[in-house]
C-alpha cells in the first residue's frame, strides 16, 4: 500500500471520531508486518485526560487481536491538514517499534510526508 493509499484509510476512520470536546477529529490506520490494517479514531473524555488518540486507539486494538509487529502508520486530520502524531504517541509506538524504523506517514506544511518513527522520537524513554 503506498502512503498516499495508507493515508485515504486514515482519512476515511477520521469519520467515526468522538471527539465533542475539540472538535478535532483524527484517524489513524497501521499496517502489521503480515499485511492486516487496523484503523482507529480519536476518542475524547469529559476527564480531558482520558481522551485516546487515534494512533493509540489503532495500535490498541491491533495489540489486543494479537498483533504486535507494524510496518506503517498513517495519521489524518478529518479535512486533510496537518496533523503530526503527539508526544505520547510516539513513545506509545515505540513500544512496538524498538528500532523506531515504523514508518509514520501524515501531512506536514500541507505535504504527505513519511519519516521513520526514531527521527521524530529520538532518544525515547526506555529503561531496558
Ligand atoms: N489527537 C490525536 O488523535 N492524535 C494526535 O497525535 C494528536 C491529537 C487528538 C486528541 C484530541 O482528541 C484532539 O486530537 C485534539 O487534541
Amino acid at each position: 500500500m503506498t502512503k498516499e493509499e495508507l493515508y485515504s484509510v486514515a482519512l476515511d476512520a477520521s469519520k467515526f471520531s468522538y471527539s465533542p470536546y475539540s472538535k478535532f477529529k483524527v484517524g489513524a490506520a497501521l499496517i502489521t508486518n503480515n499485511g492486516e490494517v487496523y484503523t482507529g479514531c480519536n476518542v475524547e473524555n469529559i476527564s480531558f485526560g482520558g481522551t485516546i488518540c487515534a494512533e493509540r486507539t489503532a495500535v490498541v486494538k491491533a495489540v489486543s487481536n494479537g498483533q504486535t509487529e507494524f510496518l506503517k502508520i498513517a495519521i489524518a486530520e478529518s479535512n486533510g491538514g496537518d496533523c503530526s502524531p503527539c508526544g505520547i504517541c510516539r513513545q506509545f509506538l515505540s513500544e512496538f517499534s524498538k528500532d523506531g524504523m515504523l514508518k509514520v506517514i501524515f501531512k506536514s506544511n500541507n505535504t504527505l510526508v513519511e519519516v521513520l518513527l526514531k527521527d521524530l522520537i529520538p532518544h525515547n524513554f526506555s529503561f531496558w
